[in-house]
């Protein structure tokens, strides 16, 4: 199987990447390095935009494209919603166009947990969709194209819904915003928000799992799934954990009741559709912890 990862260069891609040539596959990945930085050895690298037409030239025999490329912030969502417009809206119909002139059949899509907004909670994939943030609104976007495209032109399209992942090689996201703090403070962690907010966060192991799994076993020509865990931890419980983890006991400063315009202060994903895949988290949060903070003292 010959797959191209968009975004390859970046975390979540970067271990997509090792994991499929683990498996045999060939990879060819598209990114324009404008957040990652990892060249995956043992697969094909295009340093390109994905908007970039000239891409029609550098790929051939491409059987599957997982589309990861994107501005994955929300709150730089907020100070900045063009580049959140340009690079996931825009980004994603461009991949749409290359697939549909390559004739490539089969499109794997990380959407994200916030396009359900403030929902109530486990939430289903049947649950109304209310974006509350600009990068919300762009993967619900994304997700509308790749709806149309794969009814118009038989793209066959699994949509794949995240909660927070976290783990090696990550560079946004709680856990390293608040290490980034306590490296240049060790004893004052600012935490944005009550550090009441609650949510799910799956170990980048897992969710590279559940990704090639859904991949492989869906069967309908446009599915969603929820990828998550089946626990939330509150923002305070993580500063608590970290802090522990790297042997400090700074004072904490909370910054009020909102974290961000934007922020989903509770989110758990009902994960059966998934699990009934045969999917099921093998790493605690706490393992998955362990591991982030080794690789951070170490990078
Ligand atoms: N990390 C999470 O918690 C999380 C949660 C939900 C969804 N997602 C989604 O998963 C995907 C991967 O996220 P990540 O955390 O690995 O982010 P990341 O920033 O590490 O990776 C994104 C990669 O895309 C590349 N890129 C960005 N814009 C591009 C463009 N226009 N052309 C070519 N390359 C471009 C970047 O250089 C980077 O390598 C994103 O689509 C993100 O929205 C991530």
């Amino acid at each position: 199987m010959r797959s191209l990862i968009t975004g390859g260069a970046g975390f979540i891609g970067s271990h997509l990447a090792e994991a499929l040539i683990a498996r045999g596959d060939q990879v060819d990945i598209l990114d324009n390095f404008s957040a990652g930085k990892y060249e995956i050895s043992g697969s094909r690298i295009v340093r390109k935009d994905i908007r970039d037409d000239s891409i029609e030239d550098d790929f051939y025999s491409i059987e599957r494209v997982f589309h990861l490329a994107a501005a994955p912030d929300v709150k730089l969502s907020l100070s900045d919603p063009n580049n959140t417009y340009y690079n996931n809206v825009e980004g994603t119909f461009k991949v749409l166009e290359f697939m549909r002139k390559k004739d490539i059949g089969h499109i794997i899509f990380t959407s994200t947990s916030a396009v359900y907004g403030n929902a109530k909670i486990p939430t289903s994939e049947e649950e109304i969709t209310a974006p509350i943030s600009n990068y919300a609104a762009s993967k619900l976007s994304g997700e509308a194209f790749i709806s149309a495209y794969s009814s118009c032109y038989g793209i066959k399209a699994t949509v794949l819904r995240y909660a927070n992942i976290f783990g090696e090689r990550s560079t946004h996201g709680v856990m390293f915003d608040f290490y980034n703090k306590l490296m240049s403070n060790p004893d004052e962690l600012e935490i944005l928000g009550d550090g009441n907010q609650e949510k799910s966060y799956l170990y980048i192991k897992d969710c590279i799992d559940a990704t090639i799994l859904a991949a492989e076993k869906q069967t309908k020509s446009f599915d969603i799934f929820n990828i998550g865990t089946e626990e939330k931890i509150r923002i305070r419980r993580i500063a608590e954990l970290l802090c522990s983890g790297l042997g400090l006991s700074p004072q904490f400063k909370f910054t009020g009741s909102e974290a961000w315009k934007g922020d989903v202060k509770l989110m758990l994903l009902d994960i059966s559709k998934i699990k009934a895949l045969g999917f099921s988290p093998k790493y605690s949060f706490e393992k998955g912890l362990d591991n982030y903070i080794r690789f951070l003292k170490t990078s």
